[in-house]
């Protein structure tokens, strides 16, 4: 059997260790060994203060603030739209700003106080913006509403605070009340039915009121 000095496996040996490796490639799955186990979720209590009332909750730490809401508290008015801080439908006030709660995690907000659509009003005594989104037709199915309604609050208090937007011609005036302003605030919740014209309609109109 000819071996080279340099290369000393023969042919032979070869084709036994490519036999051997296809073989051992070749083993059932359920003969392989089993992965690692999949380790628990880390879980930590978390103290959310949700429309007023204190909720003390037992969270997986991934838990989303959007899914706390809707699947541990049952507040199902804030919407899951595209569960990827893309369409603004999950929008909810923590602390007063707006925040869109599918992108941020619940323990994030220890002690926070979050305000959703069912704690700014109700039928008997709707928000402002409740009201006029239903005098302007600014909604067709209704989906994105929730969202743009605490984002309508979170903008208008951004206006009344003087923060400016990316179409404030002066950052350090105080902002115009303008459609330009508002179609760019709320810039970040989009509505599939096209109800624009009156949403911006129906904030404007808040925002004259309270002017
Ligand atoms: Fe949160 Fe779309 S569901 S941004
Ligand atoms: Fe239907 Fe906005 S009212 S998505």
């Amino acid at each position: 059997m000819e071996t080279n000095a340099q290369f000393p496996l023969s042919r032979r040996d070869l084709l036994i260790a490519s036999a051997s490796s296809a073989a051992a490639s070749a083993v059932p799955v359920s003969a392989a060994t089993p992965p690692d186990a999949v380790p628990s979720p880390v879980r930590a209590p978390v103290r959310l203060s949700v429309n007023g009332s204190a909720h003390d909750l037992d969270l997986d730490t991934r838990t989303t603030l959007l899914d706390a809401l809707r699947e541990h508290l049952h507040l199902t008015g804030t919407k899951k739209g595209c569960d990827h801080g893309q369409c603004g439908a999950c929008t909810v006030l923590v602390d007063g700003r707006r925040v869109v709660s599918c992108l941020s995690l619940a323990v994030m907000h220890q002690g926070a106080q979050v305000t959703t659509i069912e704690g700014l009003g109700t039928p008997a005594a709707p928000h402002p913006l409740q009201t006029a989104f239903v005098q302007h037709d600014g909604y067709q199915c209704g989906y994105c509403t929730p969202g743009q309604i605490c984002s309508a609050v979170g903008a208008l208090d951004e206006l009344r605070r003087g923060a400016p937007s990316h179409v404030s011609a002066d950052i350090v005036a105080q902002p115009m009340l303008s459609a330009e302003e508002l179609r760019e605030r709320m810039s970040g919740n989009l509505c599939r039915c096209g109800a624009y014209s009156n949403i911006v309609d129906a904030i404007t109109e808040v925002a004259e009121a309270k002017a």
